[in-house]
């Protein structure tokens, strides 16, 4: 057991408490706050005064009450039990809460997020004998129907197996003993993590595969990798959460951490209403049976908004050491940051741009820096990758911003949402001029196995939608009908790419998801129909004409339908039709 430093309340500023300790307690360290036993953490040091940032409504605290220094940082309990959960960034299991008190969690109410009681069946892998060390697995557990749990050696240590036990256990059972340097370790279920820092890794390595989402605009223009970190700026109603949500539904992930750092509590409450609701499409099963969801739904402070995002983050790496491709999504990261910033101003910092403190860069810095593809500290070669999808909320949609700006610096995604596009519902609103994706390379080696024109052809639709932004500018100032027909072909290609490509409603039953293979294909017959009918336009066929083509409404179509022979079907009556349509100018011209 740790040691427990106790002092008192002097002062309470909001959510700071000032507390005098006798003896130095330490930095980072939880506290008990108050008769109430709140919850708080040490955030600054001076001397023997302590300055604790309450998790919790602190209305009613008086001067003079205690604070207990638990001896310990804030850690996340990791071991079976956890699949499925709802946990708030404070590490207590909401799930169980709710049933005792309702959404509004009572203050001071603690419950873990792992069950000390339920008993799980643990069958080992390891024999007595065997020599492990840090995440070598041990033993498995079935965890959910769809989900084996590998136990894995704590990080930081090693030895010889000297016992171990099949048989039915709680999480603090001991399941095996491990003989080490300095003694005998006993081996359970459960670990644990302080938050605030990466678990270890033998080695980081290169991104190697595409996160394919099933959403067209993202994957096939604006990737994002295993492993890698992306943002998903834009302002209210612009489809942050939704966007998430798919690629949370969809995306080719074995694991999804869902981070609600909520804008209001309502939203966080519907998160947590529907979210266990939703089917797996892989596995016909529930999706919250691969999925933890860390949300401060009850009326919790801003502190602990700050916290979970560390709470989440740490999860996801212990699922990745187990060899996982894990997802982490966090709506949204603007109020993270403004959870610092608030906490800041308390301690009566120095602020930087716009209030936040001028630690703000290292802080969004360290978190995209957990994320990655990583060799997993084990005997055995294991890869695991850890993905973060982070929404950002920038006051106004103005993208200039610090939140914003920063973290610009430190991903490899950037999903522009735009409320021009939202407001004309052209959905997903993502921007494809302002957007962008740093793991091209990544994507273009995948993509080529599936098509070898992938990358020219991408290319090419890439090119027609920022042509068509230009002509358009031109467009605005002579009218459409006076542009050469060459550059109305542009627009007209444009306008197709958009509605028969870009947009995807996430509501549709079959466009919700889009195979990479429907994709290839859908978006080749968009640059076909252009490679095709522009040398018909130079020699002189009316774009008029073109835009006559019966295809032309079904191509628009396609993406509804099921699989991809329509759009075999759909090449071949496109090829055809212009055919035809040459064939008739050939005769008129003779
Ligand atoms: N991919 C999509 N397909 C269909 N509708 C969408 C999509 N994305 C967003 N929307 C629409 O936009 C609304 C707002 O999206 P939401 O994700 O809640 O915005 P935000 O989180 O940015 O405030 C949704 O309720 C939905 O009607
Ligand atoms: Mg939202």
């Amino acid at each position: 057991m740790a040691e427990r430093l106790a002092g008192t309340i002097e002062r309470i500023n909001g959510s700071l408490i000032i507390g005098k300790f006798d003896d130095q307690p330490k930095m980072g360290d939880l506290i008990e706050v108050g008769d109430l036993k709140l919850m708080g953490e040490i955030v600054r040091l001076s001397e023997g005064t302590a300055y604790i940032q309450c998790y919790e409504s602190t209305s009613g605290l008086k001067p003079g009450e205690p604070v207990i220094d638990i001896g310990t940082p804030l850690v996340a309990e990791l071991g079976p039990g956890l699949m499925g959960q709802i946990i708030d960034g404070v590490a207590r299991s909401e799930t169980e809460l709710w049933d005792l008190t309702g959404p509004f969690i009572s203050r001071g109410a603690n419950i873990p997020p792992l069950n000390r009681e339920k008993v799980w069946k643990f069958e080992p892998t390891a024999k007595v004998g065997d020599k492990v060390s840090s995440g070598d697995f041990i033993g498995s557990v079935q965890e959910t129907e769809t989900f084996v749990h590998r136990i894995m050696v704590p990080p930081n240590q090693e030895g010889t197996i000297k016992s171990i036990n099949a048989g039915e256990y709680t999480v603090l059972d001991t399941v095996g003993v491990l003989e080490t340097a300095n003694g005998d370790v006993d081996l359970k279920m459960m670990q644990t993590w302080p938050v605030r820092s990466g678990r270890p890794i033998k080695k980081r390595l290169a991104l190697s595969q595409p996160l394919i989402t099933g959403q067209r605009v993202i994957d096939t223009f604006f990737p994002c990798a295993k492993g890698g970190a992306s943002a998903v700026p834009g302002g209210f109603g612009t489809g942050k959460t939704v966007t998430l949500q798919q690629i949370a539904k969809w995306s080719d992930a074995d694991i999804i951490v869902y981070i609600g750092c909520g804008e209001r509590g309502n939203e966080m409450a519907d998160v947590v209403e529907q979210f266990p609701e939703i089917e797996d499409p892989r596995t016909g099963k529930k999706l919250i049976e691969r999925t933890i969801i860390v949300a401060n739904v009850s009326n919790m402070a801003v502190s602990a908004r700050e916290a979970s995002i560390y709470m989440g983050i740490t999860i996801g790496e212990y699922y990745r050491d187990m060899g996982y491709d894990v997802s982490l999504m966090a709506d949204s990261t603007s109020r993270w940051a403004e959870a610092l910033r608030d906490i800041s101003g308390r301690l009566e910092e120095i602020p930087a741009e716009a209030g936040y403190p001028a630690y703000l860069a290292d802080r969004i810095a360290s978190l995209y820096e957990r994320s990655g593809r990583v060799q997993v500290p084990a005997t055995e070669e294991r890869i695991g990758s850890l993905t973060l999808l982070g929404a950002v909320s920038p006051p106004g949609g103005d993208y200039s911003e610090p939140v914003t700006t920063t973290t610009l610096r430190f991903i490899g995604t950037f999903w522009a949402l735009d409320s021009q596009l939202a407001y004309r519902r052209h959905f997903p609103a993502i921007n494809w001029l302002q957007s962008f994706s740093r793991y091209l390379g990544v994507a273009a080696a995948w993509w080529g196995e599936l098509d070898p024109t992938w990358e020219p052809t991408r290319g090419q639709a890439l090119r027609i939608l920022e042509e068509a932004a230009e002509v358009e500018e031109t467009a605005r100032i002579i009218g459409e009908k006076s542009l050469p027909d060459d550059q109305r072909l542009i627009l007209l290609v444009a306008e197709m790419l958009r509605e028969g490509f870009l947009v995807q409603s996430a509501f549709h039953d079959i466009d919700r998801y889009c195979a990479p293979e429907k994709q290839v294909k859908l978006l080749k017959l968009f640059t076909d129909f252009y490679n095709t009918v522009r040398p018909l336009i130079e020699t002189g066929i009316p774009i008029d004409q073109v835009r006559e083509l019966d295809v032309i409404r079904e191509i628009m179509r396609l993406k509804e339908r099921e699989g991809t022979d329509p759009i075999d079907a759909a090449h071949t009556q496109m090829m055809n039709e212009i055919d035809a349509l040459a064939k008739h100018y050939e005769g008129e011209n003779a």
